[in-house]
């Protein structure tokens, strides 16, 4: 791509981007004084200058400048029913009047029986606020379960900011994702890429892995999704070797299926965590398994302390797990998306979502520009490459372009994503005439700017 070219493009889009959001550009300028970025997290930074939004309904969002926005970002994957879907808010606003928190609220069982119907792998659960911290929950019990050290994590796969997964995102690279991290933290960390053949060598040759974690999809590497024979070919290598299989369903956890890639692939790990669109806009976040396994979290109070509970024991606590607001927003949207499922609404929403995808690599393609948008489910990533969109030819390629022209269909008020994740949604609120809404916006985006012309640049 043409340095100079490609300079001059991004600068008539972040011209009319500026103009069209001069309240939220104020309001960055305020921010950033006392916030990095001017946001909360990395998530929200983008350039020029992020987007600050007031509220949300179904499936539009609405920005300080007054402006409507058909959302295809859904908060990370976390609105599958919509903003303001009515049984949650009823049942978040039910418990506020109860108290914010409780020791052991009376609907843990509700809870649990639920994610027990709904997913495969769970009948027992205990919770926590975040992906972040399921994640690091489902590996410490892997660890004290087999009494082994190592885990086996896959390029590709993003499982929040414990350090030992800070790594093999992005890039084909050992190298730590973050700073702030000493390396050594990696050190029981085994970065291999999504090949039932390598991991069936590294069982081979180290006896000490625990556990191999999987989020089935690759979802940060572009979405390169493992197939059913080869999840089936995991799950029999793992059994044999007695190895935990964690699924990390934070992201596909009641998206591509009501039970997750779990009912989606057919194929049943030992534990799973999940978070996102479980708790319907709250927090929350569960770690699901077989009873057995899940024991590792009950120590026995021998010495009148919750603490020294034995080798196998994982002390799994979090202050804020028993959130009531949480877990009610949870049993409400667990209870939403069953009915769903029961109106055959998985299905209308990945076909929709099949639409979509053939419509946007239409239009880039008719324009010239190589296109490829990897989905499963709802959950989608546009990549624009001649190449088929491997996980090195994603690693390599040159990111801008996409960038840019997020930030442009932001101009024809259509947030797809956040220009830096890149990943993009559609939810159970979407109907076929806003699939062609936004597929007009993308031609138009197409058609305002001289995308092909800096593409073969
Ligand atoms: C697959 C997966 N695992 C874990 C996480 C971390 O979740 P959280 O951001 O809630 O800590 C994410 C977040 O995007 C994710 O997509």
């Amino acid at each position: 791509m043409n340095e100079e070219k490609y300079i001059e493009l991004e600068k008539k889009v972040f011209e009319d981007f500026t103009r069209k959001h001069p309240k939220s550009k104020q309001l960055f300028e305020k921010a950033a004084k006392t916030a990095p970025g001017g946001v909360a997290g990395a998530g929200g930074a983008m350039r020029p200058f992020p987007i600050y939004f007031t509220h949300g309904m179904g499936n539009r969002l609405y920005d300080i400048d007054e402006i409507e926005y058909i959302d295809g970002q859904l908060g990370s994957g976390v609105n599958l029913l919509g903003h303001c879907y009515p049984e949650i808010q009823e049942a978040i606003k039910r418990e506020m009047d109860r108290g914010l928190w409780l020791p052991n609220p009376v609907f843990v069982d509700e809870c649990n029986e639920l994610l027990a119907e709904c997913i495969p792998c769970a009948e027992a659960a205990r919770y926590r606020n975040t992906g972040t911290e399921v994640c690091s929950a489902a590996t410490m019990a892997a660890r004290a379960y087999t009494g082994k050290n190592k885990i086996i994590k896959f390029y590709g796969a993003y499982h929040g900011v414990d350090p030992e997964f800070l790594v093999g995102w992005g890039a084909h690279t050992t190298e730590l994702v973050s700073a702030g991290v000493p390396k050594e933290m990696l050190a029981n960390t085994v970065l291999l890429m999504p090949d039932v053949d390598e991991v069936r060598k590294k069982l081979d040759e180290d006896n000490d892995i625990a556990g191999v974690i999987t989020d089935v999809i690759q979802g940060v590497g572009g979405i390169l999704p493992f197939s059913r024979a080869e999840l089936m070919e995991l799950r029999k290598l793992t059994k044999e070797r007695g190895v935990i299989l964690i699924f990390d369903e934070v992201l596909t956890g009641f998206r591509l299926a009501l039970g997750g890639s779990q009912e989606y692939f057919g194929v049943t790990p030992d534990i799973a965590v999940v978070a996102k669109a479980t708790g319907g806009g709250e927090k929350f976040a569960a770690i699901v398994g077989s009873k057995e396994l899940l024991t590792v979290f009950n120590p026995p109070v021998t010495k009148g302390s919750m603490f020294g509970g034995g080798a196998k024991a994982v002390f799994q606590s979090g202050t804020m797990n028993n959130g009531t607001t949480g877990v009610a927003g949870a049993i409400a949207c667990m209870k939403a998306l069953k009915k769903k499922r029961e109106e055959g609404e998985y299905d209308k929403l990945n076909q929709r979502m099949a639409r979509y995808a053939a419509g946007i690599e239409d239009a880039f393609r008719t324009n010239g520009i190589g296109c490829h948008v990897n989905y499963v489910g709802s959950y989608y990533k546009i990549h624009l490459t001649d190449e088929e969109a491997t996980y090195d030819v994603i690693c390599k390629a040159d990111q801008r372009l996409r960038y840019l022209f997020t930030v442009a269909l932001m101009n024809e008020n259509l947030l797809i994503c956040m220009p830096a994740s890149g990943s993009c949604f559609i939810n159970f609120a979407f109907t076929d005439e806003d699939i062609d809404k936004m597929l007009t916006a993308f031609n138009t985006t197409l058609d305002k700017y001289n995308w092909t012309d800096v593409y073969h640049s």
